[in-house]
């Protein structure tokens, strides 16, 4: 660790905050966010509320209208629309895929890089034109990004024409908050920089049949040094097991083929019931008995994985031998000043446990590259570790600092062209990797839920193996939504090409 670097692990933790008060230019609701607030764990007690209902009086308030929204950013988020769609439809609006064609537009926006707070912005400004052509329409802000003071005073400031701005945690003010911008002209602000609630009852309208996205808790308490989203998703919070097991139910007399447990750090699901000893390993060991094809779940953070999990899942069944693990760094310095709170021996001694366990397990990470100050030889640390492992593949980001987060305070020593050199080999590697992953596979007959056709190509079938590899091939329509068999005949870097050879009754 150098000094800079052991200046940043001693660092206090106080985030500040420079807002504006716009207050005065606003009557009615104006709730701007505060990461301060956000920042904040008390004891405050979690509210469940069972009830959802849309408010009477709002009813048919979407009558001959149409929604549109365009999700950014992660599965919470997607999971997020499919709640406010449902929402929607439940005022009697219609969905369009065409923005031009609707009445009110959501941007459900990610705040986890600049990058993607960019795409949003440009994607305002090109809406500009269409609330110009067409006075009536509202066009909202929501998601991570609401959640940020200064996204939200730069709205104001060069996006004025935006219509409303809600948070993670007034999603289900969603009727309330249309309604308070069909009635006034000033933009309505309605975010909650709280702890957060659970709200069950809430009305879905879900992407797809096959498979469903399940959230079993929110938030999340890890406060890891870079990381945007203990501020704008709140305190860690579960759903209670026998919600999530009744929605998983319901999904596979449905006909939904695999389901995805949803959470920032779902390892930590159940750490804050006070009255029941539950966690994942137990969640999973219970959904084990219900009649669907695929369980997985994501993400789960190193730290909390325990012997009882790792157990369960070694009894398969639907529980998938994939495990996504982010680990961000393979070096100890750089895992402290983040706070992942595990060294480089940790999760090595971890993955050791898993893949004893289950020997054919599949593991894919998550890395950042250029944390402030990290060296050469910390980097290397991060290649031999990815080597040491092999993951099958990962995600990597050249690192982005957040605006009220520790590590956007550090002073950082390292050029870009050096975190983007970095990033490109990190980037060869993975790319090796993933396609020595593929190669294990050539010749043998793989398990594919078919999602439907190809993407790139219309005259054949794709869909994903229980490792989450993609698979490519020939096969009747009738195929789409079942599992079948493939003979896998080539393997390239990011997917395989293979002939249906039969269906697979599940392999439970
Ligand atoms: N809860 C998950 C991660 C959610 S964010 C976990 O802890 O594993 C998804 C990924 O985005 C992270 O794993 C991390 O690799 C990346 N990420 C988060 N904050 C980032 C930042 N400030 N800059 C670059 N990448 C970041
Ligand atoms: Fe962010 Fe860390 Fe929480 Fe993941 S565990 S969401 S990286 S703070
Ligand atoms: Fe982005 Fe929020 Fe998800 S910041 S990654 S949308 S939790």
């Amino acid at each position: 660790m150098n000094e800079e670097q052991r200046l940043h692990s001693q660092q206090a933790k106080q985030s500040s905050s420079k807002e504006k008060d716009y207050s005065k230019y606003f009557q009615a609701v104006y709730m701007p966010p505060s990461l301060k607030e956000a920042k904040k764990r008390g004891k405050e007690e979690i509210s469940y509320h069972k009830d959802f209902a849309i408010p009477e009086e709002f009813a048919g308030m979407g009558q001959g209208k149409k929604f549109y929204i365009r999700t950014y950013g992660c599965q919470m988020n997607e999971h997020d629309t499919e709640v406010m769609a449902g929402i929607f439809m439940g005022l009697g609006y219609e969905p369009t895929e065409v923005p031009e064609e609707a009445d009110a537009i959501l941007l459900n926006t990610c705040a986890i890089r600049e990058n993607a707070e960019n795409k949003v912005f440009g994607e305002l400004g090109h809406l500009k034109h269409l609330k110009l052509e067409k006075p009536g329409l509202l066009l909202g802000v929501c998601g991570c990004m609401s959640q940020e003071e200064s996204v939200v005073n730069k709205i104001l400031k060069s996006y004025p024409f935006v219509d409303m701005i809600f948070g993670t945690h007034n999603i289900h003010r969603l009727p309330n908050i249309l309604h308070e911008a069909y009635m006034q002209k000033e933009m309505v602000i309605e975010v909650w920089s709280k702890e957060g609630d659970v709200i069950e009852n809430l009305p879905r309208v879900r992407k797809g049949s096959i498979k469903g996205w399940v959230n079993i808790m929110y938030g999340c308490d890890k406060f890891c040094t870079y990381c945007i989203v203990p501020y704008t998703r709140g305190k860690e919070r579960s759903r209670r097991p026998e919600e999530i097991i009744h929605e998983v139910r319901q999904l596979a007399a449905h006909g939904y083929k695999e389901i995805t447990l949803l959470g920032q750090n779902v390892n930590a699901y159940g750490k804050d019931f006070d009255d029941l000893e539950y966690g994942l390993g137990d969640l999973m060991d219970d959904l084990r008995s219900i009649d669907i094809a695929r369980v997985r779940f994501m993400t789960s953070h190193p730290r909390d994985f325990d012997d009882h999990l790792i157990e369960v899942l070694a009894k398969k069944g639907n529980l998938v031998e994939h495990i996504h693990l982010p680990v961000q760094s393979g070096s100890s310095d750089i895992l402290k000043i983040m706070a992942r709170k595990y060294t480089r021996e940790q999760f090595l001694e971890l993955v050791g446990k898993i893949k004893r366990a289950i020997p054919d397990v599949v593991l894919t990470t998550d890395i950042i590259v250029g944390f402030p100050n990290e060296t050469e030889e910390q980097f290397e640390e991060t290649m031999s570790l990815y080597r040491e492992v092999g993951f099958d593949t990962a995600y990597t980001y050249i690192y982005s600092p957040r605006e009220g987060t520790p590590a956007a305070r550090m002073k950082d020593n390292v050029p870009m062209e050096v975190k983007k050199e970095r990033l490109q080999r990190l980037n060869a590697l993975v790319n090796e990797f993933s396609k020595r992953a593929m190669d294990r596979y050539e010749g043998e007959i793989v398990e594919v839920l078919v999602e439907g056709e190809s993407k790139k190509n219309a005259e054949v079938l794709a869909g994903y193996t229980r490792t989450s590899k993609l698979v490519n091939f020939k096969g009747p329509e009738e195929a789409i939504g079942q599992l079948v068999l493939v003979k896998v005949t080539n393997t390239k870097t990011w997917s395989l090409d293979g002939e249906m050879v039969g269906y697979a009754l599940s392999l439970r």
